[in-house]
C-alpha cells in the first residue's frame, strides 16, 4: 500500500496534538496517610472561609477532611473514574455533597483560580511542571501544600518533617515532608509612591526586582538611589525599610497598587504606590 506524501505530512503534523490529548500521568494512586492529611490542613490553618482544591484527589480524603473537620468547601480532580465515584459517594454519605465535589478531569487542564488552599501529592517532576500554572492562576495569598515534594526555587513559608511507619510501604522510607508555600503578589517593576513629608520631601520612586518570593529593591528620592533593607513579601503583604531615615514600610499589594503605613521617627502615616 502506498500513502500519499501529503497525507504522511498531515499525519505527522497532527501527531503531537493527538499525543497531548492524553493526560500526563502525575502519579499512581497512593493515598496520603490520614494523619498527614490532618497535618497539611492544620499547617495551612484551613477554616470555613477556605476553598480547597486537591489536584489528583484519589479517594477524596483531603477535600472531604477539609470540609468535615475544618468546615471548608472545595473540589478534587482525578483521572480515575472509579475514585471520583467513590469520593462523590463518600461526600453524599457524610452529608458534605453541598460543599464538596469530585470531577473526572485532567488536573493540568483544571481551572484552579477559585482555590484559597491548593493541595497535591504528586510525582516530584509533576509538582514542578505545575509551577507556572500555580503562579498564573492562583491569587496572591493562596496557600499551596505539597506532600513530600518541593517546588524547586520557591522558598516554603514553612515545612514540617516527620517519620511515619505508614510511609515505608509507599516510599520505602519513614521520612515525610509537608511544604507550605504562599503565592506571592507580583511587585517587580517601578512604582510611583506617595509618602508623608516627614518620610521624604518630593516624589519617591520604588524599584523592585522579584524572583518568586525573593524581592529586593531601591528607592529614588531627590535624585538619590537608596537600597531597600529587609524586603519581605508574603502573599500580598509587603514590608521593607528605608536606610538611615528609619522609615519602616508595610503595605498590601492589590492589582497594581500598594497601600499601607510607614513609621518614621516614631510617627505613623499612610503611604501608597502605583505601578508605572
Ligand atoms: C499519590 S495520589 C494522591 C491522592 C490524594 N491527593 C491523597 O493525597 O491522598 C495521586 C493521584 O493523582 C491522580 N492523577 C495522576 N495524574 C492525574 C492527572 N493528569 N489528572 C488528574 N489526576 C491525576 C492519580 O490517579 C492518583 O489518584
Amino acid at each position: 500500500m502506498r500513502i500519499a506524501p501529503a497525507l504522511v505530512l498531515a499525519l505527522l503534523a497532527a501527531a503531537p496534538a493527538l499525543a497531548s490529548d492524553k493526560p500526563v500521568n502525575a502519579g499512581p494512586y497512593v493515598p496520603s496517610p490520614q494523619s498527614v492529611v490532618a497535618d497539611m490542613l492544620k499547617l495551612a490553618e484551613v477554616g470555613p472561609k477556605d476553598f480547597v482544591i486537591d489536584l489528583g484527589s484519589g479517594d477524596g480524603r483531603i477535600v472531604l477532611t477539609a470540609a468535615k473537620v475544618f468546615g471548608a468547601r472545595g473540589f478534587g480532580v482525578e483521572i480515575q473514574d472509579h475514585l471520583v465515584r467513590l469520593s462523590n459517594e463518600a461526600a453524599q454519605r457524610e452529608g458534605l455533597a453541598d460543599r464538596v465535589r469530585f470531577i473526572a478531569q485532567d488536573l493540568f487542564k483544571t481551572d484552579i483560580s477559585q482555590a484559597t488552599v491548593l493541595t497535591m501529592y504528586l510525582l516530584p517532576h509533576t509538582v514542578n511542571l505545575l509551577k507556572d500554572k500555580l503562579l498564573a492562576e492562583l491569587r496572591p495569598g493562596t496557600r499551596v501544600l505539597s506532600h513530600d515534594y518541593p517546588l524547586a526555587g520557591w522558598i516554603p513559608e514553612q515545612y514540617v518533617q516527620m517519620d511515619l511507619e505508614d510511609k515505608v510501604a509507599i516510599s520505602g522510607v519513614t521520612t515525610t515532608l509537608i511544604y507550605l508555600y504562599v503565592v506571592p503578589a507580583k511587585v517587580a517593576g517601578s512604582w510611583n509612591a506617595k509618602v508623608a513629608a516627614n518620610v521624604a520631601k518630593g516624589p519617591v520612586r520604588l524599584d523592585f526586582r522579584q524572583q518568586l518570593t525573593r524581592v529586593s529593591g531601591s528607592a529614588r528620592i531627590g535624585g538619590k538611589e537608596l537600597p531597600l533593607e529587609d524586603v519581605r513579601l508574603k502573599g500580598g503583604q509587603l514590608s521593607f525599610r528605608l536606610p538611615g531615615r528609619g522609615g519602616q514600610f508595610s503595605g498590601t499589594v492589590r492589582n497594581q497598587a500598594i497601600e499601607g503605613v510607614v513609621e518614621a521617627g516614631g510617627v505613623k502615616s499612610p503611604w501608597s504606590a502605583v505601578l508605572k
